[in-house]
């Protein structure tokens, strides 16, 4: 019977000390505003995945996609009061804590996801990323969408076909800009509205990326998509800068390492669904796609391209002249 006894007070004991040097891992949430099945949504959730296999006992990512945590107008804010520790927003959703990522909304600035990359690598894109830093936000790197598409319940082929027409536009003053330019109305309002503003033809139109356009349904509502490749949906991996250099540098490198791989993965899936969501969209029957010749291509160029000089001393010249050097 005291054997028993001793027993039972050892292991309780033994428990004790455990739990007492066990500690919980540090949590770091995610949060964003697509879908799972997107380039972000997969980016996320392969970060997750990365630390799990690799710091499991140490940190913890919970991801939370779809807006469900929150939106990207108060990610930002939610991340410097420490209620969330990470998040993927677009570039055009910093204008509050930074101008010069300004600079990746100009209308037919970066000609193609491969001169997104390079402008992201040069050392002008690699100090972008410290563009907030004083404002506590870091960013930790950039990942693809897509180019971006305007869908709208008319045919859009020239400039002059969007005059008149409201567009849901991200909560950039270049993409209102844009949007003035083609003597089209902006309505900057949260991406987990878009697809009701069209349903309920609120909104005639709107642009984004084929990834987001498929996966938010967004071409069921619309009855033309034309591919103009006008511009990109690009996110920065943003955390606060009191969080991550809270963290122990052997965690810090460990996770800056899955979150560049997770970015390797999120653009090899950004690549794929440029191609594989617009023939999804089409095979689907419920709007019709639309290419542009050379010759109404141009048109847009035109009507767009004055934007730049309205923002060149916001954004630096310098800055717009690295990324033109990033083109083919
Ligand atoms: C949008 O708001 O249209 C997009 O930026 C959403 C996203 O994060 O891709």
């Amino acid at each position: 019977m005291i054997k028993r006894i001793i027993t039972a007070a050892a292991l309780i004991l033994s428990t004790l000390a455990a739990s007492a040097f066990a500690q919980d891992p540090i949590v770091i949430k995610f949060s964003h505003v697509v879908a799972e099945n997107t380039p972000k949504g997969q980016m996320a959730n392969k970060f997750r995945d990365l630390v799990h296999e690799r710091l499991g006992d140490r940190v913890k990512v919970e991801v939370y996609p779809n807006s469900q945590l929150y939106g990207d107008n108060k990610v930002l804010e939610a991340m410097l009061l420490g209620d969330v520790q990470m998040g993927a927003l677009s570039l055009s959703k910093f204008k509050r804590y930074t101008k010069k990522l300004q600079v990746f909304d100009l209308p037919f600035l970066l000609e193609d996801l491969d001169a997104v990359y390079r402008f992201e690598n040069s050392d002008t894109g690699k100090n972008l990323l410290r563009s907030m830093e004083r404002r506590g936000i870091l960013g930790l790197g950039y990942l693809h969408s897509g180019m971006k598409q305007f869908s709208a319940n008319k045919p859009l082929r020239v400039p002059e076909d969007a005059a008149g027409l409201k567009f849901r536009i991200m909560s950039s003053d270049v993409l209102a800009s844009q949007m003035h330019a083609l003597n089209a109305t902006p309505l900057k309002k949260p991406f987990s509205e878009v697809f009701t503003l069209l349903q309920t033809k609120a909104i005639d139109g709107q642009e984004n990326s084929w990834s987001n356009i498929y996966s938010k349904k967004f071409y069921e509502t619309q009855e033309y998509i034309t591919q103009t490749d006008h511009g990109i949906i690009n996110y920065m991996i943003v955390t606060s800068d009191e969080f991550w250099k809270g963290l122990p540098a052997d965690l810090r490198g460990e996770l800056q390492k899955a979150i560049d791989e997770s970015i390797d993965f999120g653009n090899a899936v950004a690549k794929e669904k440029a191609t594989s969501d617009r023939v999804a969209v089409e095979q689907s029957g419920r709007s019709k796609v639309l290419d542009l010749t050379p010759e109404e291509r141009k048109q847009w160029v035109e009507a767009m391209r004055p934007v730049w000089k309205e923002f060149e001393r916001d954004i630096g010249k310098d800055v717009i002249e690295a990324a033109l050097k990033s083109n083919g």
